[in-house]
């Protein structure tokens, strides 16, 4: 596996490889999510790129950026045994110069629940999405759906700047007990860990609602609302939105997607159900 941390070398690295790439940008800490999509990488493409990357932008004022769980050396084994054959790992003057052009994420799909608790991070990530899709020119990039507003809007990017790129949206891990992998679960005290487990819950007791027919999107987010109270700490958002993110009042099979997120303690944790 070849590591490279200056953009020309990623560049020529790149150029020189004939065969299909496939990429999964990543912010380290990598977990049995991230492995997942650089499984499917490696099943679907001759080469695998992977970026680790702690990006900035994408931090709002007074967020993790500094404590964000940084984990290099294993991180580097991890991406040895699963058959990356390309590592980058920039530093952040690498990325980004002073002054720069930037891209904005749509003004509605872009400030909406994510975007709305989050104001400006989408504008972080599809910066550095495009820089990276930019400098790697993969055939497919693998993104996962608990993410579900950035997947989509880096769908959207890839349509409206014309890349060449596939984005494939990869299936949520979980730990055995329903918590969705994420870097930040290392955050979360004993306590905390068991009560976030309610975010897991209410999704899917959202889903069997669903499954026994009910569709008014009022009945299913109140039902999921009585799972989370008392348990989470602040409920930033309970939501059902179509695979565009447009609010829906009906839950239909196929179309919808229902969002939480919360805190527990002083970590924000989402997840979501793709019905
Ligand atoms: O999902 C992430 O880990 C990040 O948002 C990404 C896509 C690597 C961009 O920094």
């Amino acid at each position: 596996m070849r590591i490279v941390r200056e953009c020309a070398e990623l560049i020529a690295t790149r150029d020189a490889m004939e065969e299909s790439v496939g990429f999964v940008p990543t912010m380290g800490a990598l977990h049995e999510g991230h492995l997942s999509l650089i499984r499917r990488a490696r099943e679907e493409n001759d080469r695998v790129i992977v970026s680790i990357f702690v990006n900035p932008t994408q931090f709002l004022e007074g967020e993790d950026l500094e404590k964000y769980p940084r984990k290099e050396e294993a991180d580097r084994k991890i991406c040895e045994l699963a058959g990356v054959d390309l590592l980058f790992m920039p530093t952040p003057e690498a990325i980004y110069g002073a002054d720069e052009l930037r891209i904005e994420a749509p003004k509605v799909r872009g400030y909406i629940l994510e975007g709305a608790s989050r104001p400006g991070h989408f504008d972080g990530v599809l910066q550095v999405v495009m820089k990276l899709l930019n400098l790697t020119r993969p055939d497919r990039a693998y993104f996962g759906k608990k993410d579900a507003q950035q997947l989509v809007l880096v769908e959207q990017m890839v349509r409206n700047y014309f890349l060449r790129t596939r984005i494939v949206p990869c299936e949520i891990v979980r730990d055995p007990d329903g918590l969705a992998l994420s870097s930040r679960n290392v955050y979360l005290s004993p306590d905390e860990r068991r009560r976030a487990l309610a975010i897991s819950r209410s999704l899917k007791r959202a889903g069997k609602l669903i499954q026994s027919g009910v569709r008014e999107a009022s009945a299913i987010l109140e039902a999921m609302r009585g799972v989370l109270e008392g348990e989470v700490d602040e409920l930033e958002y309970v939501a059902a939105v179509d695979r565009e993110f447009r609010p829906v009042e009906r839950i239909e099979p196929g179309e919808a997607i229902l969002l939480v997120a919360a805190r527990v303690g002083t970590t924000r944790l989402i997840d979501n159900l793709w019905v």
